[in-house]
This record gives C-alpha cells, sequence and structure tokens, in this order.
C-alpha cells in the first residue's frame, strides 16, 4: 500500500470516530483523512477541535443515507479506504425509533458499499472498506465461562444490534459476492472521553456531580465488558493496516463489570474527586423499570487480535476510568453544552425527571 492515500472516516464527530480520527489524522500525516458525520445529537465538532486546522485534515457534513451524495463524495475524493463508524449507536433509542436504525446502519451502510465498488470498479489494489461493528451482534452469554469469539452464531436481540449484524451480513456479502476488500470488527463497551451523557459511564458521572438520582436498569446485575476508547481506536489502526482480507477481528478489554458495581465505583471515584464524603454519592442509586430485552452479559475473547496483530490494551479499568472522570470534570463546559440542549428533553422521556 501507498503511504500517500486518501481515507474517509465516517461518524467521526461522535464518541469513538473523534478518537479514530485524531489518532489517523495525527499518526498519518501522508494520509489525507475526510470526516464525513451528518452531526446528529451525537455529532459534536467540539470534540476535533485540537486537529481541525490540520492539513491534512478535512469536514464534508453529509448523510450516508443519501446514496447520490455518498456517490458524489467517492468521485470527489477518490478514496482508497474507509473506516466506517457513522451509526444510530444507543440501545435504549433504538427500541423508541427502530427505523432510525434501519435508515443509517443498514441503508447507509449498503450506500457506502455500492460507492466503494463503483469507484474501485474490480481495481481493488490497496483498497480496504473496514466495517466497525459491536459485540451486540452475538447476542447474550448466561454460562460465565463462556466468551463471544469471531466464529460465534450471529443472535441480535435489540433493534440496535439486528441493524448492526445487518449491516455486518452485506459487509461480508460484498466480500464475497464482488471480492470488495473489507475487514471487520465487533467490540465491547468502550469508555472515555467525549462518550455521549446517554451511556450508562457518562450519564452517571453528570447525575452524580448534580446529585441527581442515577437510573440503574432492572436489579443492575447486567454485565459489560468494558475497553478504553483509545485502545479501540489504535485496535482499529492495527486492524486497518495489517488485518487480513475478509476476516473479522473481536477488540475487547477482558474487563467484564456488573453495572451496579460499576456505578458504586464511579460513586467512589466521584466522593474522592470532589471531596464528598465517602458512601455519599451511592445514596443517589436508584433501581428503575429494566430495558426491555436487556441482554444479560457481554464479554469478549480478543485472542485473535492479541495474537494475530499484536494488539493489547494500554491501560487497565483502573487508569482509564480516572482519566475519564478526571477529564469529564476538567471539561465540565463539554458535558454542559449537550446537556442544556435537547438532552433535556430526551431525559425527561426516559427517565421522568
Ligand atoms: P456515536 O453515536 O457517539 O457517534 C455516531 C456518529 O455517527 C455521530 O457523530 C453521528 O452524527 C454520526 N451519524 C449518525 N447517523 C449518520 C448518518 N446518517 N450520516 C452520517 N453520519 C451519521 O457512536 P459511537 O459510540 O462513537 O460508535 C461508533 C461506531 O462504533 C458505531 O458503528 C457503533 O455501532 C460502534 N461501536 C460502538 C461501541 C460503543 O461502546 N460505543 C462499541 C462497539 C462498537
Ligand atoms: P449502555 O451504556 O446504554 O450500553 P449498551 O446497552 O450498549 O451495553 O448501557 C450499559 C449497561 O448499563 C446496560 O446493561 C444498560 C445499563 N444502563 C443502566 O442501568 N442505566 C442507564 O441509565 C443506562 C443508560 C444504562
Amino acid at each position: 500500500m501507498s503511504s500517500k492515500r486518501t481515507l474517509l472516516i465516517t461518524g467521526g464527530a461522535g464518541f469513538i470516530g473523534s478518537h479514530v480520527v485524531r489518532l489517523f489524522v495525527n499518526k498519518y500525516p501522508d494520509y489525507a483523512i475526510v470526516n464525513l458525520d451528518n452531526l446528529t445529537y451525537a455529532g459534536n465538532l467540539e470534540n476535533l477541535k485540537d486537529i481541525d486546522t490540520l492539513p491534512n485534515y478535512t469536514f464534508e457534513k453529509g448523510d450516508i443515507t443519501d446514496a447520490l451524495y455518498i456517490d458524489e463524495l467517492f468521485q470527489k475524493y477518490q478514496f482508497d479506504g474507509v473506516i466506517h463508524l457513522a451509526a444510530e449507536s444507543h440501545v435504549d433509542r433504538s427500541i423508541t425509533d427502530p427505523m432510525a436504525f434501519v435508515m443509517t446502519n443498514v441503508i447507509g451502510t449498503v450506500n457506502l458499499l455500492n460507492s466503494a465498488r463503483k469507484l474501485w470498479a474490480g481495481n481493488f489494489e490497496g483498497k480496504r472498506f473496514y466495517h466497525v461493528s459491536t459485540d451486540e451482534v452475538y447476542g447474550e452469554l448466561h454460562d460465565p465461562k463462556e466468551f463471544f469469539v469471531e466464529t460465534t452464531k450471529y443472535d441480535p436481540r435489540s433493534p440496535y444490534s439486528a441493524s448492526k449484524a445487518s449491516s455486518d451480513h452485506f459487509v461480508r456479502a460484498y466480500n464475497n459476492t464482488y471480492k470488495l476488500p473489507v475487514v471487520i470488527s465487533n467490540c465491547s463497551n468502550n469508555y472515555g472521553p467525549n462518550h455521549f451523557p446517554e451511556k450508562l459511564i457518562p450519564l452517571m458521572i453528570n447525575n452524580i456531580k448534580n446529585n441527581k438520582p442515577l437510573p440503574v436498569y432492572g436489579k443492575g446485575e447486567n454485565v459489560r465488558d468494558w475497553l478504553y476508547v483509545l485502545d479501540h481506536a489504535r485496535a482499529i489502526d492495527v486492524i486497518f493496516h495489517n488485518g487480513a482480507n475478509g476476516e473479522t477481528y473481536n477488540i475487547g478489554g477482558n474487563n467484564e463489570w456488573k453495572n451496579i458495581d460499576l456505578v458504586l465505583l464511579l460513586c467512589g471515584i466521584m466522593d474522592a474527586k470532589l471531596g464528598r464524603e465517602a458512601g455519599e454519592s451511592e445514596k443517589l442509586i436508584t433501581y428503575v423499570t429494566d430495558r426491555a430485552g436487556h441482554d444479560l452479559r457481554y464479554a469478549i475473547d480478543a485472542g485473535k487480535l492479541m495474537s494475530e496483530l499484536g494488539w493489547a490494551p494500554s491501560v487497565t479499568f483502573e487508569v482509564g476510568l480516572d482519566r475519564t472522570v478526571q477529564w469529564y470534570l476538567d471539561n465540565w463546559s463539554w458535558i454542559e453544552n449537550i446537556t442544556n440542549g435537547d438532552y433535556q428533553n430526551y431525559y425527561s422521556k426516559m427517565y421522568g425527571a
């Protein structure tokens, strides 16, 4: 592959995408990076303000569901590679509005595949379509000794995971049918700076700081496997450059937490940082009605990525979580700018407060 490349990164104004864009723009000055994002409620250009004037970075505001526009964009920039992260990403929103997930996650992905196929027209030398997906496509685990591996049967159980599973199938089908060079990764739950405060960790940080109830779904016994977002971005870099054509790589932190234990941990960290008495914030914990169809446990076996491509997480959960909480406290205006807007409507619809 030549060192000069033009890459499309979709969803680069979102949580994970912004970390991927920053990593690529800083690490590969010879690459021209185009960030395509239509700035939904989850997209925020503030996430990229430290790199947005660099000469190898361009932002394009546009919608991946618009096939004509996507085609024109591919023609305009002549992309060699695509890293596709744009998506509707929140399970609770997928329960109230599944069609938005079909449109962006399924139709949007197929539009990108079609434009790549058309532009590359069978000449695939140096070309790559990287689809960023989730471990949620595998469904839920019950046996504590079981982990998701790349061959685990798909069993999506929420509209979000069904839409991501569908897009994964399309990506593999284009590899099989048209020989489009693709690679897919399925990652566990991410945490870190710039995480939108509808997701568990930033929502809890925000509510603890504001002395608001901490809504724990059901009994808080569901388990998630948490990975620091920068380690996900590093894995995407490794897989994009060294992953084998047509392959899938699972990414995860081998770091399982029951929701209630994680919320208690966050309460302890926040008490210490805010100078509150130990145990004060956990009084805010409120058990609320469970999420419909709530998956019990996700846990990733990232052995293939580690042994074949040499990736490993760079930070422990203790360090990553402390950095994350500190980032929110040091950048409180970031969360305030978000929670002052439409978020209020969303929050009161979800939690009635
Ligand atoms: P996010 O919701 O924070 O960001 C998504 C971005 O996509 C936003 O900037 C949004 O504006 C953009 N977008 C949405 N619809 C669009 C459209 N129609 N056209 C153009 N842009 C659009 O999501 P995230 O958490 O950063 O997730 C990024 C990707 O990683 C997703 O594909 C998600 O499925 C996957 N993933 C996320 C996690 C996680 O824990 N957050 C874990 C594994 C995989
Ligand atoms: P979330 O961050 O939405 O990620 P996902 O559903 O994709 O795993 O939720 C993580 C876990 O936390 C999940 O089991 C649902 C639970 N949860 C709560 O208990 N309370 C909340 O307010 C939220 C947003 C999530």
